[in-house]
């Protein structure tokens, strides 16, 4: 058994993240600031401890009683931190540096966890963790350089595993939220009766990564005893496009659902697609919960909170 220091554990992620380490029995401190997260929703076994992570001494004394750190504490959409991009880059570049700090002064593993956002616009075809990284967003950029700090701390003996997840969706994603993607946007306008707005054209594509999925990469990463770096997709290698996307939503949710072009342009990087291969080589990781499972999973958890 082990106890693992989970930043922005009351997120979406984190909060998957805490439940499945607990549930492998392990014990779990959360250092979370909760401007977006919900402590209610965290397991009552996980630790929280409630700070910043801009706060490196803090970080460091968490690390010190650890045996590895999960990192995803940041500003977790594109639009909102361009809409404060100073605070965006002291948490999602400044976090991620002292994150690093931390586990590599007390010799423990880091799981990082950066973001396809990396790649900025690769076309439509699978990007496998060598391609080049042109971020279009600052968000991107700033995932990028906490990469940079761990690749040198790797260098120096640390562990890292920096995992880039595509787009992540399942139940506990808050669809509420201004910031909130795309697929708990579309179920919560379908189960509203409202139509589902698709901008541009809707050929625009994505990597769909069901939360469940992404949760087992994750655990896996943490187990990669040796040092040095180890640079990650998270994803399921199947592109999507928003239109059909839109269309298998409208279609789960029930009859009369109505699909009309958005006002606004699609914007943003075209395409987003992932080549898993290097997940299947390292953890013999694959995705396997398909788009219509993890949508109908999501669909009857967004129905279930919007009865309460
Ligand atoms: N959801 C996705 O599709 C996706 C895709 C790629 C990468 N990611 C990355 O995964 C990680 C988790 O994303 P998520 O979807 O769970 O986001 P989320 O917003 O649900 O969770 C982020 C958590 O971090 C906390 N947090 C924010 N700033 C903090 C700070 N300064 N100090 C301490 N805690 C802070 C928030 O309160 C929240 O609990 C992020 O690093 C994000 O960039 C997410």
């Amino acid at each position: 058994m082990a106890h693992h220091l989970v930043t922005g554990g009351c997120g979406f992620i984190g909060r998957h993240l805490t439940a499945a380490l607990l549930e492998a029995g392990h014990e779990v401190t959360v250092l979370d600031d909760l401007s977006s997260g919900d402590p209610a929703t965290l397991p009552s076994a996980a630790r929280l401890e409630e700070g910043c992570v801009t706060d490196a001494n803090k970080l460091a004394s968490l690390a010190e009683d650890m045996d590895g750190v999960f990192h995803l504490a940041a500003i977790a959409s594109i639009a909102a931190a361009e809409a404060n991009p100073e605070r965006a880059h002291a948490v999602n570049a400044g976090g991620a540096a002292n994150a690093v700090a931390a586990a590599a002064r007390s010799h423990i593993p880091l799981v990082l966890i950066s973001s396809a956002a990396v790649y900025g616009d690769a076309g439509p075809g699978a990007v496998s963790e060598d391609y080049p990284c042109l971020p279009l967003s600052s968000y991107g950029a700033d995932k990028l350089q906490g990469e940079h700090y761990a690749l040198k701390a790797a260098d120096n003996g640390l562990s890292a595993t920096i995992v880039r997840p595509f787009n992540v969706y399942g139940p506990g994603q808050d669809a509420g939220s201004p910031y909130a993607g795309v697929i708990s946007r579309f179920i919560a306008a379908a189960l509203s009766g409202t139509p589902l707005r698709v901008d541009g054209d809707g050929s625009q594509s994505r990597d769909f990564i069901f939360i469940d999925d992404l949760i087992r990469l994750l655990t896996a990463c943490i187990s990669r005893p040796r040092p040095g770096a180890l640079i990650v997709n998270g994803c399921t290698g199947i592109a999507t496009s928003v239109k059909a996307l839109a269309t298998e939503i409208g279609q789960l949710c029930g009859d009369n659902i109505r699909i009309e072009p958005g006002t606004g342009r699609s914007g943003g990087v075209a395409h987003s697609l992932g080549d898993p291969g290097q997940a299947a080589e390292m953890f013999g990781f694959r995705a396997q919960i398909t788009l219509a499972d993890g949508l109908r999973r999501t669909i009857d958890w967004q129905r279930g909170t919007n009865s309460q």
